[in-house]
């Protein structure tokens, strides 16, 4: 293939050096780097080593100090509380340097860890550029986490100070967050030794002596605090993602590469400049939400959108059009779950009319799977192009996207288009060869990674180089399974591992597993995601009773779908369990959850060669039929 995209694609990948270090001219340094790129303890590789610099001054203080400040950079804009609100740059800067100020007196200096759980208010997002502008390493948590999972990030992070409010809002109820933070720090070994608690109106919370304060006292007597000179491979944040076991990931992200990296895709994928607004329309708990809500759009003096709300019931269907028309959106990025949702809600999209959708230019969706009737109705309502991409917490950004800033391809059906620049992105059978184009395999990408993927886990380089790098070397292997096409485009097809993706949101049935298995009744059990119309995945467990517990099946189910929800939040989404006699499995014992999935689907599923006792797959077969699945 020839033209523009193609060239800029292939000169990422002859010469990393020279594309990633033109990129990086677009952000101020302190310090220029030493290397663009070291790869002397591969795959541990550094991008901008001996450079320096401040993430939060990128952000903020350098569109203020060009004369920009009165330039919007934030809107707040929360259907769910009835608020609105904006602040011009100078005015975000003026709070977070205050709010540094805050985490200053209280102890946080640079490379200090500080835990965020919060709703989507502007003080969440004032809190990570706070902690960049001191060189702290945020961790934000998502908020629909239980207690429970809280207190594993609190441990493995060992954060000095953690930022919270007293609630956040879902619709018909008020979650108190405060109880929520409170029960993670008595069950966590680690204790901050300050909490910083934002009292909302909807509910106040009760502060502890001696270790709670309020936000707003606070941030009424606080010093501004300037930025802190920090080195490019400094954390900027860490993010816990789901892996196999119950144990999250801490993914860590630098500061040098992820500015360089993020600013780089603002122009050249979503075609934004300067004093355009940007709506990604996730929460700051996730990826998405601290990529595209908060660090690339301010980097690129773009104006972002803070949206505490849901597509439908806040509401109505109408609210992303209303969003989009009130404050001119001309690029909105969600996950396909939220069109779903509308679509289910207002098919016929008749609650567009009335708003004036002229601003929006681009459709970008991510999170999971983009199914072609959503595609096709989103494309029919709003005509513009709707661009599928596809990335992950640990790559940051997007490894495959349509590159509308630097040519628009033609876009296929059930594709997120083509490898971006700095990804070499291949297909590999089970011993690592290539596959032939068409030919579906692992999709792995060939190092270096580019900036602003993930240099290491927190407290784990083994496990990163154990879940990452050690089954395909020289490759970084992500767990997705795929097709890359004649013409170079991908095709993501399914996880090769345990992960599920429930409305968009990463979940691993090992760790729904565990909880399960806590249950004194449940002698063996499996979680497995199925298809749901609505949410894309929901998990599914099975539960095998131990002896003598007959009789009891209904009230073990509802307790153990409770124990998930409390161990590790509503998030999860674990509704439904069924009790069966046995698991099918391997001769050697492995649970054969795949086959269990295409069966519950009533997808095409092929006998695994391997089985241990094939009747046992038509007693789950009638189980689940039994449940409405299976047809
Ligand atoms: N704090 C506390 N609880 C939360 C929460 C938060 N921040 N976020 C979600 N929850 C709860 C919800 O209330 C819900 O609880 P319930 O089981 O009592 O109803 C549960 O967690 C699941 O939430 P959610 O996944 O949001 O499902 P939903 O049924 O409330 O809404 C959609 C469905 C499709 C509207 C919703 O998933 C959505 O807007 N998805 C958009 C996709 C998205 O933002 N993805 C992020 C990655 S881009
Ligand atoms: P997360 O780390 O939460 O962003 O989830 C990453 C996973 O979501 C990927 O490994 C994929 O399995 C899935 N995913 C993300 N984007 C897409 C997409 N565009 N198409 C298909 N799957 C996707």
């Amino acid at each position: 293939m020839s033209g523009k995209f193609t060239e800029v694609h292939q000169r990422s990948l002859d010469n990393p050096e020279e594309f990633w270090a033109e990129a990086a001219q677009l952000i101020d340094w302190y310090k220029k780097w030493d290397r663009v790129f070291d790869d002397n303890d591969a795959p541990f590789c550094e991008w901008f080593p001996g450079g320096e610099l401040n993430t939060c001054f990128n952000a903020l203080d350098r569109h203020v100090e060009a004369g920009n400040g009165d330039r919007t950079a934030l809107i707040y804009d929360s259907p769910i509380t009835g608020n609105k609100g904006s602040f011009t740059y100078s005015e975000l800067l003026k709070k977070v340097s205050c709010f540094a100020g805050v985490l200053r007196a209280n102890g946080v200096d640079k490379g200090d860890r500080v835990i965020i759980y919060m709703p989507m208010v502007p003080e969440a997002v004032v809190a990570m550029l706070a902690c960049a502008r001191l060189g702290a390493v945020h961790s934000v948590v998502f908020g629909g986490f239980a207690a429970n999972e809280l207190a594993v990030r609190i441990d493995d992070a060992q954060p000095k100070v953690i930022v919270s409010a007293s609630c956040g809002i879902e619709p018909g109820r008020v979650i108190a967050y405060k109880p929520l933070l409170d029960s993670a720090i008595d069950l966590a070994s680690h204790k901050p030794s300050c909490c910083v608690i934002l009292q909302r109106e909807q509910l106040a919370a009760t502060l502890v002596m001696g270790r709670d304060i309020d936000w707003n006292d606070s941030e009424a007597r606080a010093e501004p605090t300037d930025c802190v000179s920090v080195l490019a491979t400094d954390p900027l944040y860490i993010l816990y993602t789901s892996g196999t076991t119950g144990q999250p990931k801490g993914v860590v992200r630098d500061n040098g590469g992820h500015a360089v990296a993020l600013l780089w895709t603002m122009k050249n994928i979503y075609n934004m400049e300067a004093g355009e607004v940007y709506w990604a329309a996730s929460d700051v708990g996730w990826v998405v939400g601290h990529s595209y809500i908060v660090y690339a759009p301010l980097f690129a003096g773009c104006t972002t959108v803070l949206f505490e709300g849901k597509p439908v019931g806040t509401p109505d269907a109408g609210v992303f059009w209303r969003v989009i028309s009130e404050h001119k959106v001309k690029v909105l990025f969600t996950a396909p779950t939220a069109f779903r949702a509308i679509k289910k809600n207002d098919p016929n999209g008749s609650l567009l009319k009335d708003y004036d959708l002229s601003s929006l230019e681009t459709l970008f969706l991510a999170g999971e799977r983009l199914d072609p009737d959503t595609l096709h109705w989103a494309e029919d309502k709003l005509g513009v192009p709707v661009v599928d991409h596809w990335w992950q917490t640990e790559t940051g950004w997007s490894i495959c996207s349509n590159c509308l800033g630097i040519e628009q391809l033609p876009i296929k059906e059930g594709s997120p288009t083509r490898a971006v620049p700095g990804w070499d992105l291949r297909v590999l059978d089970e011993n690592g060869n290539e596959l032939p184009a068409g030919e579906i395999g692992s999709l792995a990408v060939k190092l270096p990674l580019p900036p602003g993927s993930f240099p290491t886990l927190w407290n784990a380089r083994e496990r990163y180089f154990e879940s990452y790098f050690k089954e395909y070397e020289g490759f970084y292997s992500t767990a997705d399974a795929g097709i890359i096409d004649k013409d170079g485009y991908a095709y993501i097809m399914s996880r090769t591992d345990d992960i599920i993706n429930v409305a968009g949101h990463r979940l691993s049935t090992g760790a729904m597993e565990e909880v399960l298995s806590d249950h004194p009744d449940v002698a063996e059990c499996a979680v497995t995601g199925v298809a749901d119309q609505l949410k894309g995945q929901v998990p599914l467990g099975m539960l095998v009773l131990n002896a003598g517990s007959e009789g009891n099946e209904h009230e073990v189910v509802k307790q153990v779908v409770q124990m998930v929800r409390d161990r590790i939040g509503p998030v999860a989404a674990f509704k439904q369990a069924i009790v069966v006699k046995r698991l099918p499995k391997t001769r050697s014992g492995k649970i054969l959850r795949s086959t269990i999935r295409k069966i519950a689907d009533g997808t095409e599923w092929k006998m695994p060669a391997t089985i241990d006792d094939p009747v046992i797959l038509d007693e789950i077969t009638e189980s689940l039929q039994s449940i409405g699945y299976a047809n």
